[in-house]
């Protein structure tokens, strides 16, 4: 039950007489941090004294009046108070509590209603480049993508989803090119996965050495050029006149210092993509002989997009082995998709795209030939075309967008990608809106950056390119350690054999590493730590689980179960005990922190509903209410159906998020 839409309501009905403009008054409107100030408390009452010129606390008395009196407040809240300046307290009735608790009780979806208005959503999602090694950005992804999927869809929407992946870039030009020079027909016939990935990473090495000799010299100008800056600045902040001075001066100092060591980490990467050629005698024999391999590579490229037959024969020999190996991965990490259309797809609808923006005046001839899109607030343009004929992601993105418009009428597109496209899809949104497209809401979902201990983007032990299937079997493997050691402690009952404790490790090491992706506020860069993701006490999932499989124990050492207990006569929730109610009351906002997941699409608010709303208030409860030894059976019962909320609820708020418990850990 969703007691904060409730209360909302009726004050919306309140207030609607005495407001223009009700929605952020209602904001104000809010849990209460403190049980002291009762469940909910309304702000609202000063910013609207003011717009009426009243009194604040006046204003608080005639919204609770007229609350009681014309919206029946009394099915929901006790007499409210007025308290402070005019904050006015709610107390949600133990009555209404109680009713939600034993409906969820019996109900699957543990009392959560559908939404009234269910919108059309499209969620872009994963949407990793095939035949390149799938890295922890494109697991953000995947990790968000599926959490606000499933949330939406419990919540009655109706989602589509749809894997964008890149299928039609530039590196099959390169495992082309790979494949016709460089292949080892007999490891591509063992294993081709591997074979084509090792042509990837060949062609793309060769690729950026040969990239690197030509910009380095440029570069080492422009390090050089920063070092005098350096030393003038420097030098005029030593002459500064005054104080004043002095601080501008070292401001333009930090400038070009910080400046500086972007060039000099850059010039440090392409010396280290040299050094990693030149060392080997027989890369460094490769590359002498492919000094043209960057243009070659973008002809192959060039050649499968202009329909040439062998290289649409290679294309179509490769792609399923990089779609197997996807979708092992996604296996493994439980998502599924609706639809996977991928760049290719569009392909042949990009030339009409581009057309049909010419005709409409939207898309005009560039500088040097190219077609671009002048958008309003944009410092350049975006490219829709190249000289050469080329298109671009932003052409595809367009035509993706028509597609998706025409086949199924979305409300909302959700674009869950990394935050460094944010310029790609503020200018893609702009360009549809002028294109025509207005009638729905397009959201790049962004995510920031996993990062290393060393302050670096994040790569597993065993690789040095972030693959992702290391980095679930690493996760999966420091699982298995703390699994093993817990086995080793606990008393509570015999070991788990081997194989039930792999089995575990699974989900405590893949559910860990999802957990840290979505407790994160998605926007942030974070820093990631196998210790900190199987903290048996911080708000992870191995926490989570955890408290999942103490209930389960809890039923066990009870000889409970659940399922009968559920539906015994006479066995009913009571709440004596204020650890009890507060308890109570978290279990049945859990619909309302799901809607809270779709306000902006963050599912941290997930997480911390159930690490700091739940989790803290089921700690009390436990502290508090013994369950074994209640005093009487009635209480014994009630506590025993308090449990079995507490592990549902735990159970389903981590299903929503793509993770699954274990039933003994
Ligand atoms: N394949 C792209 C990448 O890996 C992401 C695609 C996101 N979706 C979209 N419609 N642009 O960077």
């Amino acid at each position: 039950m969703n007691l904060l839409a409730k209360l909302r309501e009726k004050i919306a009905a309140t207030i609607a007489g005495m407001t223009d403009d009700p929605q952020p008054l209602l904001e104000l409107v809010r849990r209460s941090g403190d049980p002291k100030f009762g469940d909910y408390q309304a702000n609202l009452a000063m910013p609207l004294g003011k717009q009426l010129g009243k009194p604040p606390r006046e204003v608080a008395k005639q919204i609770i009046d007229s609350l009681q009196k014309d919206h029946n407040l009394a099915e929901l809240c006790e007499p409210p108070e007025v308290a402070g300046p005019g904050f006015i307290n709610f107390r949600i009735k133990d009555e209404v509590i109680l009713n939600a608790l034993q409906q969820a009780l019996t109900d699957e979806r543990l009392g959560v209603a559908k939404v009234a208005s269910p919108q059309t959503i499209i969620i872009d999602y994963s949407s990793p480049n095939v035949a390149k090694p799938l890295h922890v950005g494109h697991l953000r992804s995947t990790v968000i993508g599926g959490a606000l999927d499933r949330t939406l869809r419990f919540l009655g929407h109706n989602v589509i989803s749809d894997n964008h992946i890149g299928d039609w870039g530039t590196q099959f030009g390169m495992i082309i090119y790979g494949y016709k020079h460089f292949r080892d027909d007999s490891a591509y016939k063992d294993a081709p996965v591997a074979e084509l990935s090792r042509l990837y990473r060949l062609v793309n090495q060769l690729v950026e050495y040969h990239q690197a000799i030509k910009t380095l010299p440029a570069s080492d100008q422009e390090l050089a050029k920063i070092k005098s800056q350096i030393e003038q600045a420097k030098a005029a902040e030593a002459a500064a006149s005054d104080k004043k001075d002095a601080k501008t001066r070292a401001k333009e100092r930090g400038r070009f210092q910080k400046k500086h060591n972007e060039v000099l980490e850059r010039l440090n990467s392409l010396r280290s993509k040299i050094a990693a050629v030149e060392s080997d005698d027989k890369l460094q024999t490769i590359a002498a002989q492919q000094a043209n391999i960057g243009q070659a590579v973008l002809q192959e490229t060039a050649k499968l997009h202009s329909g040439d037959e062998e290289n649409l024969r290679l294309w179509n020999e490769f792609m399923p082995h990089g779609l197997a190996q996807l979708n092992r991965a996604y296996e493994r990490l439980n998502v599924s998709f609706d639809h996977m259309l991928g760049e290719s797809f569009y392909h042949d609808m990009l030339a009409d795209v581009v057309q049909d923006l010419k005709d409409s005046g939207i898309a005009v001839a560039g500088d040097e030939g190219a077609t671009v899109v002048f958008l309003e607030g944009f410092d350049t343009p975006m490219l829709v075309q190249k000289r050469d004929g080329a298109f671009l992601y932003s052409t595809s993105d367009l035509a993706t967008i028509r597609y998706r418009m025409r086949e199924w009428k979305p409300d909302v597109v959700l674009y869950v990608v990394d935050h460094r496209q944010s310029l790609h899809f503020q200018q893609l949104f702009a360009a549809a809106r002028k294109w025509g497209v207005t009638d729905v809401d397009l959201r790049h979902i962004a995510f920031g950056t996993v990062m290393g201990e060393d302050g670096k983007p994040f790569k597993t032990r065993s690789s040095t390119t972030v693959g992702l299937s290391g980095l679930l079997d690493d996760a999966v493997e420091h699982a298995y350690s703390v699994v093993t050691e817990n086995e080793q402690r606990d008393d509570d009952a015999d070991p788990l054999p081997d194989d039930a404790r792999r089995n575990v490790a699974e989900i405590v090491g893949l559910g860990g590493l999802k957990y840290v992706d979505l407790s994160h506020n998605r926007d942030s860069d974070y820093v990631f730590k196998y210790d900190k993701m199987l903290n048996k006490k911080g708000n992870t999932a191995t926490y989570m689980q955890y408290a999942y499989a103490r209930v389960q124990s809890i039923f066990r050492r009870g000889d409970v179960d659940p399922v009968e207990l559920r539906q015994r006569p006479g066995a009913e929730i009571t709440l004596e005990n204020p650890h009890e109610r507060a308890l109570a009351l978290e279990i049945v906002r859990f619909e309302e922190a799901l809607y809270e997941v779709t306000i902006d699409y963050r599912p941290n608010q997930l997480t911390s509903y159930l690490f700091d709303q739940l989790s803290k208030n089921s700690s009390a409860f436990y502290e508090n209410c013994p369950v074994l030894k209640a005093e009487s059976q009635k209480l014994r019962d009630s506590r025993f159906l308090l449990c079995d909320l507490i592990g549902r609820t735990i159970k389903q708020g981590l299903w929503l998020l793509g993770i699954d418990v274990a039933e003994r850990m």
